[in-house]
């Protein structure tokens, strides 16, 4: 399969990938997460794509050998990738080298203001190989990534 591959094979794939404990937004603390489920947030990601030219699919697990595992699969299959792994993001190193041998561009999203948060939040064993991180803007903060990788996908 090319990175453009299948029905849609004009617009590039753009993988969505949300790690632990992301499966139960809409029951968490909305003044952090918001009110959107996962699967009203990946349909608004999902129509964002399309406007942009671009194809969005998705993957959740609370499993981080799932996790890298999807990550693996990703190289030759996807154009770019967008993460948000969760509490996974503050410690989980093998994700660092599932993402790096991946080779794709990524931004990191983070729907709260993880800088403004405890300090365990402040870590992230992902931002060195990401293109952008982008946190505290809900939702939007994915429509953020899509642009951004839109335009590193174009230059
Ligand atoms: C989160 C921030 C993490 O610190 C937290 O553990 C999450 C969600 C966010 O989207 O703000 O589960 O990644």
């Amino acid at each position: 399969m090319s990175a453009t591959g299948g029905a849609g094979a004009e617009r590039p794939r753009i993988e969505v990938m949300h790690g632990v404990n992301l499966d139960q937004l809409g029951r968490r603390d909305p003044r952090h997460y918001g009110s959107l489920d996962l699967a009203a947030l990946q349909q608004q990601v999902a129509a964002w794509a399309a406007e942009l030219g671009l194809r969005a699919t998705f993957f959740q697990s609370n499993h981080e050998g799932e996790f890298v595992e999807r990550l693996h699969s990703l190289r030759g299959s996807a154009a770019a990738v967008i993460l948000n792994p969760g509490a996974w993001t503050h410690y989980a190193w093998a994700i660092h080298d599932a993402l790096e041998l991946t080779g794709l561009p990524a931004v990191e999203v983070h729907l709260s203001a993880v800088k403004q948060r405890e300090a365990w939040r402040q870590t992230s064993v992902i931002s060195d190989l990401c293109v952008a991180t982008v946190s505290g803007r809900g939702v939007e903060g994915y429509l953020q990534a899509l642009q951004l990788l839109k335009k590193e996908l174009s230059g």
